[in-house]
């Protein structure tokens, strides 16, 4: 095995095609035994459900490489999960679990060479998707479907790595009440674009949502879920049933109980109490945690204490954590991690 040879520590967040990919086709009611292949294009009809209506739903993932050179993926048993609920929401054949899991370790065994090594701080993005192939006009799910996976080599998400950054309160809505926020649609990406553009052309990072009915409590960011600690050190964390349970979010909750002996309070969050708070982050797969020094909603600003330079306390902590697990430094609890080679 010989690892390409990337510049690790400034990859960024960038899609670069590695060797293979997983596909599987799902036709009268079953899905085929699928495979590797070489090819990373897709070629569907022009009426397929996922060109019209945008039948689709994803995941996320990472594969990291420990200190021995193991390859191991963390709790790719909740992506396997959360796939399965999106494709029900949109009326699509959920993969079933085994086999979902049987294509990770397929595709990661695949690009080997392609998972960063240890210590650069880089790791393997995986992402799972399905899609509708069959054709459509008018307004209904498709008969056909295509699960695939592909791999990249990923560095942070956000330039800076742990520098903190500023989120943006968006003037747009990212999930409708009773609507599709807390599954994994494309569509739910679809419409954040535009309120994503004009938050980086405004100079910020990333828009914080409001929660779509009342515009007065903390939902989420366009690509992962949001925590904050207060004065007192305790972990406050958004509860809403339109946000995505991030499988970060749910593991930081876990490391905060029970490595970190802090105290844990997932409720529903006011805007109003965020000036009250003393840290903040961004968290998912992509971007780890992420640091939040400044949140920005029109002519008001909200400067956490923890400021512009580096990451508060107890976000660090979380930090050093969460990725010491994942990176083998850090006993994981029971079934966090899959090793995969
Ligand atoms: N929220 C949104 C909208 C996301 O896109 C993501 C990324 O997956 C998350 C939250 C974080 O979820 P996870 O920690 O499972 O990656
Ligand atoms: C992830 O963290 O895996 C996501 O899907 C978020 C996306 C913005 C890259």
């Amino acid at each position: 095995m010989a690892k390409k040879d990337l510049k690790w520590d400034s990859i960024g967040f960038a899609y670069h095609v590695t060797d293979k990919r997983y596909v599987s086709n799902y036709k009268d009611g079953a899905w085929d035994e699928g495979g590797l292949t070489d090819d990373p294009n897709v070629v569907v009809n022009e009426s397929a459900g996922i060109m019209q209506y945008c039948q689709q739903v994803f995941e996320g993932m990472k594969a990291y490489t420990w200190e021995n050179g193991d390859v191991v993926c963390f709790r790719p048993d909740l992506n396997a999960e959360r796939m399965y609920n999106s494709a029900q929401r949109i009326e699509m054949p959920p993969v079933p679990k085994e086999k979902f899991l049987d294509a990770i370790d397929q595709v990661v065994k695949g690009n080997l060479d392609w998972v960063p090594p240890y210590g650069s701080g880089a790791s393997l993005y995986i992402r799972p998707y399905e899609f509708a192939t069959g054709v459509v006009i008018g307004v209904k799910p498709a008969d056909t479907y295509q699960f695939r996976v592909f791999t990249t080599p990923v560095g942070p998400y956000y330039k800076g790595g742990a520098t903190p950054i500023i989120l943006q309160v968006a003037d747009y809505d990212r999930a409708a009440p009773r609507g599709t926020g807390a599954v994994k649609a494309g569509l739910n990406y679809a419409m954040s674009l535009h309120a994503s553009v004009l938050c980086h052309k405004a100079g910020y990072n990333e828009n914080l949502y409001l929660d779509p009915a009342t515009r007065s409590y903390v939902e989420e960011t366009g690509g992962s879920n949001v925590i904050f600690v207060d004065k007192d050190n305790t972990v406050v964390v958004p509860k809403s049933d339109s946000i995505l349970p991030s499988i970060t979010r749910r593991s930081i909750v876990y490391i905060a109980e029970h490595y970190l002996k802090l105290k844990v309070d997932e409720r529903p969050v006011k805007f109003e109490e965020l000036k009250g708070f003393a840290e903040a982050g961004c968290c998912g797969t992509a971007a780890v945690i992420s640091p939040v020094g400044k949140i920005v909603d029109h002519d008001e600003e909200i400067n956490f204490p923890s400021g512009m330079d580096h990451a508060g306390p107890i976000i660090s902590q979380l930090y050093d954590t969460i990725t010491g697990i994942q990176n083998g430094r850090i006993e994981a609890p029971e079934g966090w991690i899959r090793h995969i080679a």
